[in-house]
């Protein structure tokens, strides 16, 4: 601790020889601090030196910066006894990731000419603790259905020290994931981490959540993130077409045919009929309803005259899904043949008896 400029000048009043020579005490080396909290840097100083005021710095070089001076103003700064003239110890409120660093405490020799360097400390180095930010998990792009293998993506940042754990869970069981990937944050001393995993979609996903739980030193319990898997799950309906009374039909007999639209995902629907290819229309759709398992489902009917020429004619209904190519389900009309004598109407043929 030997000073750095050349004690000579004449405040140390030379000649009293019996005068403790200057010494600045700065005992931290390392600190430890979590963002939001305050910071105690100590100093002190004894003995008599130059004229100059003490200042804390926080890098040494062209990188220095002044944190606390006897003039000028730091908001964030407080000095422990104000006014002493031994002790420099300041409080750094509601510390910040970008506070980490070394501080030094300096006594400046101020002479007519300049301003230098009397003497510093060793220098404390402070490292911030941060908080990872609350954990963010995004999915596909676009939907997809079940069996297939989805990426999901767990981020978190702001945080330090590097080391931070990344869990996922599905439905509170825990499923493997490859370690998270940490890079540098925003500011200095921070991190930002990403972790990923891959999810084989299930037709019963519609209900399922999908969690990511992060782990760091600076949490008292872990911090989660959710995302609902019917936000990337599409599950195509089943078609089917059912007709009321089934084929063959008699002439002329009022024919139902009924759409069956089971088991889809989101609820998103449209469907058209057709017949022979050519569109029907039919009258408004129901809203389709939700099933205990969270799918949708839905009927549409058409009536049709069983009449002679429609006999062998193609009913189609044409569901498109979600924005998806069409599903389609047919049936085909089929008038029984007349019985014997030209009639099909057995109470007519009983009446002509
Ligand atoms: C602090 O930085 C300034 C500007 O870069 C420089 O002039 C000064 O010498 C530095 N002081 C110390 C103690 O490194
Ligand atoms: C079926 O309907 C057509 C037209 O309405 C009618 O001409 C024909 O006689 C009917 N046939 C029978 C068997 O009822
Ligand atoms: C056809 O549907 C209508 C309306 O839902 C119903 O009243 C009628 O009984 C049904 N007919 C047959 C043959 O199922
Ligand atoms: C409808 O077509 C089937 C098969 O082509 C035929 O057997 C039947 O007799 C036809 N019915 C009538 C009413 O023409």
């Amino acid at each position: 601790t030997a000073p750095v400029g050349a004690p000579t000048s004449p405040v140390l009043c030379p000649g009293v020889g019996a005068q403790k020579s200057f010494q600045l005490h700065q005992p931290q080396r390392k600190l430890w601090v979590t963002a939001g909290d305050t910071l105690t840097l100590t100093c002190t100083v004894s003995g008599y030196g130059p004229i100059g005021p003490v200042k804390w710095l926080k890098g040494w070089g062209r990188e220095n910066e002044t944190i606390y001076d006897q003039t000028g103003t730091f908001p964030r700064v407080m000095r422990a006894a104000t006014g002493s003239d031994t002790d420099f110890t300041i409080h750094i409120r509601d510390v910040r990731p970008e506070d980490a660093g070394t501080y030094y405490c300096v006594k400046f020799n101020k002479s007519v000419h300049d301003v230098s360097v009397f003497q510093r400390g060793k220098g404390t180095e402070v490292s911030v603790y941060a908080k990872p930010s609350s954990p963010l998990v995004s999915g596909p792009q676009s939907r997809a259905g079940p069996g297939q293998s989805v990426p999901f993506t767990c981020t978190s940042g702001g945080f330090f020290p590097k080391e931070i754990a990344v869990k996922w869970l599905k439905d509170g069981a825990q499923i493997s994931a490859q370690q998270p990937q940490v890079t540098p944050g925003q500011t200095k001393s921070s991190y930002d981490a990403s972790s990923t995993v891959s999810v084989t979609l299930q037709e019963g996903d519609v209900r399922s959540q999908l969690q990511c739980e992060v782990h760091h030193r600076t949490l008292p319990a872990p911090l989660r993130g959710s995302f609902q898997l019917s936000r990337a799950l599409r599950v195509p309906p089943s078609v089917q077409v059912v007709s009321e009374p089934p084929s063959p039909v008699e002439l002329n007999r009022t024919v139902n045919f009924t759409c069956h639209v089971k088991g889809f995902y989101p609820r998103d629907v449209a469907i058209a009929w057709l017949e022979n290819g050519t569109e029907l229309s039919v009258g408004s759709l129901p809203p389709p309803s939700e099933t205990p398992r969270g799918l949708f489902e839905l009927r549409s009917l058409v009536e049709v005259q069983a009449t002679e020429e429609r006999n062998g004619s193609v009913f189609t209904c044409r569901v498109v899904h979600d924005a998806q190519s069409p599903i389609s389900g047919t049936s085909i009309l089929r008038i029984a043949a007349p019985a014997k004598g030209g009639l099909s109407d057995r109470s007519q043929t009983d009446n002509g008896a």
